[in-house]
């Protein structure tokens, strides 16, 4: 038994008429001090199963188990103590509070538990040091690089010293340098603080900085691959993906020409956006032609 536990997870939403199955009977086990990633299309479930595990959401069926508390049977308020105790989030942006500083977004998870102020403190100055930001306790969010952010951000999901870190795409809007750095720092949570974590990315190169990779399509996951397992890279589903994502971010690029042409968006947003995309697909690209230099993907 891992430290998470989630069995046969099925979670379906209605809305209206409509009802979409995000999850169809997803198992996943992820062992204490174990870095996982779970990589798949938009749509495929991913945040999902992050925000059952995290009891943001519940699932339809199923059974999720965690650090020994079985997450379906808890009442409300003890829904509110485990999110405080038991799980740091870290997401995409939006992170911190903008008219907060660094040293003051790390105290606020220990505000709402009640710690002194002279704890709070001790705990923030030492988690801002220990990913390297002893020199931006008084900066404010917009005064820091997104980088920066995304430390600040992993510095308060472990304020209240949680078992687990779940960080939903916490580099998809950051350049290859600084993803790679929040995702040292992550590793060092595992290492050097005992925490499990658990990661949602696009980006292949950071899954392959972690111990397992799961992938999800359709609200199903596979049973994981080590990234140095060879089985991995040559695996089709796996360079389908990547086709997929290729193609999935082609089709964005479209549909914002489209959007910026009817006026439906500002050039900055576009340019933003239009460099995000194109660096996403640069390094989709680089990691199909790594697998090609490999020799081991037949073109297809
Ligand atoms: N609150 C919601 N209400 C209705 N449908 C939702 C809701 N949240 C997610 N979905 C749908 O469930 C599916 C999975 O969503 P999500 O888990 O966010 O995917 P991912 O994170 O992989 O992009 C998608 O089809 C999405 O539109
Ligand atoms: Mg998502």
């Amino acid at each position: 038994m891992g430290i998470i536990n989630a069995s046969d997870l099925v979670k379906v939403y209605s809305s209206n008429s409509l009802e979409v199955q995000a999850l169809r009977g997803v198992s996943l086990s992820v062992e204490k001090k174990e870095f996982v990633s779970i990589m798949g299309p938009s749509g495929s479930g991913k945040s999902t199963l992050l925000n059952i595990i995290g009891a943001v959401d519940a699932p339809t069926a199923g059974v999720v188990e965690v650090n020994g508390q079985i997450l379906n049977n808890l009442t409300e308020k003890e829904q509110d103590f485990y999110r405080l105790t038991t799980i740091g989030y870290v997401f995409q942006d939006l992170n911190l509070i903008p008219t907060l500083t660094a040293f003051e977004n790390v105290q606020l998870p220990m505000i709402a538990l009640g710690k002194s102020k002279y704890i709070r403190r001790k705990r923030a100055e030492d988690l801002l040091t220990l990913v390297g930001l002893a020199d931006r306790f008084s900066h404010n969010p917009d005064q820091m690089s997104g980088g920066e952010r995304q430390r600040v951000a992993i510095a308060a999901a472990l304020a209240n010293d949680p078992p687990i870190i779940l960080a939903d795409e916490p580099t998809g809007v950051l350049d290859t340098v600084n993803a790679l750095q929040v995702i040292g720092y992550l590793r060092d949570t595992v290492e050097e603080l005992e925490k499990t974590v658990i990661i949602v990315t696009h980006d292949p190169s950071m899954a392959r900085k972690t111990d397992r990779i799961y992938q999800i399509q359709d609200g199903r996951i596979d049973s994981g691959y080590v990234p140095s397992d060879d089985d991995y890279v040559s695996s089709k589903s796996y360079d389908q993906f990547l086709r997929d994502r290729v193609n999935e971010i082609k089709e964005n690029l479209v549909t914002i020409d489209a959007r910026v042409a009817d006026g439906k968006m500002d050039g900055p947003a576009y340019c933003n956006e239009r460099q995000q995309l194109l660096n996403q697909l640069q390094v989709l690209e680089a990691e199909l032609s790594r697998l090609g230099f490999i020799g081991k993907i037949k073109d297809r």
